[in-house]
C-alpha cells in the first residue's frame, strides 16, 4: 500500500496534560482522509505535529515516506498547509497574493506564470485575480489560500477546519474545489472539521477523535455499522464515540440538502 501520511503511536504533553495520547493511522495516496472530533480533542495539535511545526513527545510521523524526525525540511516540500486563521494578505489583489508566494519559491517566471494561471482557473477565482482580497467573500478567500498552500505542488494538502464561518454554498465551491484537485492531480488531502455532512459528502475515511485518542476510524459506512444501528447518521455515530451532544441549530436541514446537492455532482 502507497500512503502517503504513517502516524505510529503518536504522543504530544503539555506538562502534564497529554493533548494527543497514543494514536495510529495512515493516509493513503489520493485519500481524502478526515479528523473529527469534539473542541480539544487533539486534531490541531496532530495537524501541527505532521507539518512539523512542534515537535511530538513521542511516537512517529513519516510523510511521503520520509521520517519526519530526520527529513523535516523535506517533508515540508510534500505538504501543503491551509490553517485555521487566515493567511492571505488583504491589502494584495489574489494574483499579487500567488505572485508572492511563488516568487518566495524561486519560481522562474514562465514556471510562476503558469502555475498561477492554473491555480487561478481551478479555483475560480481568475475573474477576481486582480480584485483586492479585502473585497473578496470568505469563500473566495478560502480558496485563494487553498492556492497558496499548492503552488509548490505537495503531495499533501491538510486543511485545518477550511470552512468554518462560510455559507452553504461558499463551502459547496470549497469542496468542489479539493475534489478538483484530487481528481486531477493526485493529491492526498488530510482535513479537520466540525461538519458531518461535509466530512460525509468528501472524506473517503474518517477518524473520530475524543480526549486525544482514535475512537473509531473507517469509512463513513462503516463507522455506521459499528454503532449498531443501521440507520444511524454520522452525527449519530459522532455522538456514539464522544458522547458529545452535537449543537444542532436550525442550519441542519439545509446542510443535508447540500450534501445531497454535491453528491450529484459528484
Ligand atoms: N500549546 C499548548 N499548550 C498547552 N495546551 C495546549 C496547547 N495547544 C493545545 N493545548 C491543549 O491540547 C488540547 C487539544 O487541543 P487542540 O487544539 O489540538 O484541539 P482540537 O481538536 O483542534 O480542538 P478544536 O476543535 O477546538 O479546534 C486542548 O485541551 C488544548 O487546550
Ligand atoms: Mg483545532
Amino acid at each position: 500500500m502507497n500512503f502517503s501520511i504513517e502516524i505510529k503511536n503518536l504522543k504530544k504533553k503539555f506538562r502534564d496534560f497529554e493533548a494527543v495520547g497514543g494514536i495510529t493511522f495512515n493516509v493513503e495516496k489520493g485519500e481524502v482522509f478526515g479528523l473529527l472530533g469534539p473542541n480539544g480533542a487533539g486534531k490541531t495539535t496532530t495537524i501541527r505535529m505532521i507539518t512539523t511545526l512542534m515537535p511530538p513527545t513521542s511516537g512517529e510521523i513519516f510523510v511521503a515516506g520520509y521520517d519526519a524526525k530526520k527529513y523535516g525540511a523535506t517533508i515540508r516540500k510534500y505538504i501543503g498547509y491551509v490553517p485555521q486563521a487566515l493567511s492571505a494578505d488583504s491589502t494584495l489583489t489574489g494574483y499579487e497574493n500567488l505572485l508572492f508566494v511563488a516568487k518566495l519559491l524561486r519560481l522562474s517566471k514562465k514556471e510562476r506564470e503558469e502555475r498561477i494561471d492554473y491555480i487561478l482557473n481551478i479555483l475560480n477565482l481568475k475573474d477576481a485575480e486582480n480584485r483586492l482580497i479585502k473585497e473578496y467573500s470568505g469563500g473566495m478567500i478560502r480558496r485563494l489560500e487553498i492556492g497558496q498552500a499548492i503552488i509548490h505542488r505537495p503531495e499533501v494538502l491538510i486543511l485545518d477546519e477550511p470552512t468554518v464561518g462560510l455559507d452553504p454554498v461558499a463551502r459547496l465551491n470549497v469542496w468542489k474545489v479539493l475534489e478538483t484537485l484530487r481528481k486531477e492531480t493526485g493529491l492526498t488531502i488530510l482535513i479537520t472539521t466540525h461538519y458531518m455532512e461535509e466530512a460525509e459528502a468528501i472524506c473517503g475515511r474518517i477518524a473520530i477523535m475524543n480526549s486525544g485518542k482514535i475512537a473509531a476510524m473507517g469509512t463513513p459506512e462503516e463507522l455506521k455499522l459499528k454503532t449498531g444501528n443501521p440507520d444511524a447518521t454520522l452525527e449519530d455515530v459522532f455522538t456514539f464515540f464522544t458522547k458529545n451532544q452535537l449543537e444542532s441549530g436550525g442550519s441542519y436541514r439545509e446542510t443535508s440538502q447540500l450534501r445531497k446537492r454535491i453528491q450529484r455532482f459528484s
